[in-house]
């Protein structure tokens, strides 16, 4: 046993490269969509990550996409930037065009492969498959020499099929050639065996990075990377949070915190700064307004929580009785009381450091006037009261320096009770006008609040998912809430989210923030 224990600990540690597809994969989730500047913030908290590869996007899907891929090429330094293109000329030409003021780049070429994508998406034969791969690959190879190649839905092809058009690509150039599991339909076992069958039957494998990219439908996704990486896999595609298309990618933060943990087992690590997890999970989840669960592995609430008597007596006698990796080392700052009335400005800023964020000298100014009043209505402040407060700065900072049009929330009076309908007057301002809404329409207060928004904004939604969650525990705790909407004349969902000591305010500040993303989408359109 004990020499077993020593031969795995004198195994070489092998790297994996981390691919990340939050912006690319991840913004395909529904009402996950980012503008221009919010994708430039996920871009440089990936970059501080140290993730190694960014897809930005894919540049032919709109001009939005474009214009994100184009100035997340010129922010970004000491990460490979990849840009999305169909095996089709038009969308590789615009790859290399979005791409090509990057330090790094690389064109990703995809083309399904399945037979099921084969006969009834493309109507083609695994013959014309292997000529358009191969074109694609070549077309990118003339604009760079970092190219990645995925045979979608690789997982259900045929392995014989798969192993040539492997080898074709490698040949015509890719230097990566990634198997996606496109549906989350494989198991780990299954994984192994594909990845080891490529490594052996594929004469020229060795002139290509191995990659895969894992969905999560069955809830597999994580599993399915291990092994693929177990199998000699050289790089992992995921995304913050595990977003992506339906039920999203393999999440970054619990693959990478898997290798670390368990690097006896698995002999392999990352660059990842793992003490940016957190803080980089809360920028995604802030940008896309997709909260993250309470007991989300590595970066959700709970993550570190001991509620037993029995834990918590046993982690106060020795961590590692029910902690295999530490909250800090994930980015988690202890959530004790940090701050109080008297606490002044530089403890604040201090502490908003140390919680990963940066404040410009006017946000820490406005912060600390919100963190005043707040401690007047709030007896203690934990840290996740002082991330509502920076959540608000910047999206106070984003009205500032954002479209002027933007709506602004003022105030709001509501009846209700069990006799009656519920009544609710909205003042919202825009360009620095108010302007007020009386509603005595809807069965509830927070439908009220709906109809006073829309009448205000001129703008029709439905609301789709209403959630609150206290920020901390208390009585006075300050409540988040989170709302999905959807635009009746685009049929498009948007999130919205907020936060306040008062419930009802945050619901009408959500909804306005949720309003305006409605209104830029409408701007971005009509150019
Ligand atoms: O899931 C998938 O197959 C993809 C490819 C474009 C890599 O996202
Ligand atoms: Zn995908």
């Amino acid at each position: 046993m004990a020499s077993e224990k020593q031969n795995a600990a004198e195994q070489p540690i092998r790297n994996i490269l981390i691919f990340d597809t939050t912006l690319r994969d991840g913004e395909q989730s529904p009402g996950a969509s980012m503008n221009l500047e919010e994708k430039l913030k996920v871009a440089q908290a990936l970059v501080d990550l140290k993730v190694d590869i960014i897809e930005a996007g894919f540049p032919i899907a709109s001009p939005g996409d474009f214009e994100a891929v184009s100035e997340i090429s010129k922010l970004v330094k000491g990460s490979t930037v990849c840009g999305l293109a169909r095996c089709v000329d038009k969308d590789i030409d615009a790859a290399w065009e979005s791409l090509k003021n990057a330090d790094d780049p690389r064109i990703h070429v995809f083309l399904a492969t399945s037979a099921i994508h084969r006969n009834f998406k493309l109507r083609m034969t695994q013959e014309e498959i292997i000529e358009h791969a191969v074109a694609g690959v070549k077309r990118a190879k003339g604009y760079c020499s970092n190219i990645e190649f995925s045979p979608e839905d690789a997982c259900r092809t045929e392995i014989d099929f798969l192993c040539k058009v492997v080898e074709a690509a490698i040949d015509a150039g890719a230097t990566t050639v990634n198997i996606p599991d496109t549906v989350g339909y494989t198991t780990p076992n299954e994984m192994v065996k594909r990845i080891q069958e490529l490594f052996n039957r594929v004469p020229n494998i060795d002139k290509a990075v191995v990659s895969t990219h894992c969905h999560n439908d069955l809830g597999m996704a994580v599993a399915n990377s291990l092994a693929a990486v177990m199998a000699g896999a050289g790089q992992i595609e995921v995304a913050v949070n595990g977003l992506g298309e339906r039920a999203g990618n393999c999440p970054l933060e619990e693959v990478v915190m898997a290798m670390r943990t368990r690097r006896d087992f698995f002999h392999v690590d990352t660059r990842i700064v793992s003490q940016r997890l957190v803080p980089t999970s809360r920028i995604v989840s802030k940008v896309t307004g997709l909260v993250v669960p309470r007991n989300k592995a590595i970066v959700g609430r709970n993550a570190f929580a001991h509620e037993s008597g029995v834990h918590q007596d046993g982690v106060l006698k020795e961590r590692s009785t029910y902690e295999i990796m530490s909250p800090e080392s994930v980015g988690f700052v202890k959530n004790d009381l940090v701050l109080g009335k008297h606490s002044g400005r530089a403890a604040l800023g201090e502490r908003i450091k140390s919680l990963g964020f940066e404040l410009t000298k006017e946000q820490l100014d406005a912060a600390f006037d919100e963190f005043k009043r707040l401690a007047d209505l709030k007896k203690d402040i934990f840290d996740a009261d002082i991330v509502a407060i920076v959540d608000r700065q910047s999206a106070a900072a984003k009205r500032l320096t954002g479209a002027a049009a933007d709506w602004k929330y003022v105030s709001y009076e509501l009846n209700c009770g069990s006799q009656g309908k519920p009544s609710c007057k909205a003042i919202l301002s825009q360009n620095g006008f108010e302007k007020t809404a009386v509603s005595s329409e809807g069965d509830g207060p927070v439908h009220a609040m709906c109809w006073a928004v829309q009448q205000i904004v001129g703008l029709r939604f439905t609301l789709e998912e209403y959630k609150v969650e206290a920020v901390t525990g208390g009585f006075d705790a300050q409540g988040e809430v989170a709302v999905r909407v959807k635009d009746v004349d685009t049929n498009v969902d948007y999130r919205g989210r907020a936060t306040s000591t008062d419930v009802l305010e945050a619901t009408l500040m959500a909804l306005v923030d949720a309003v305006n993303r409605i209104q830029h989408s409408h701007e971005k359109d009509s150019k």
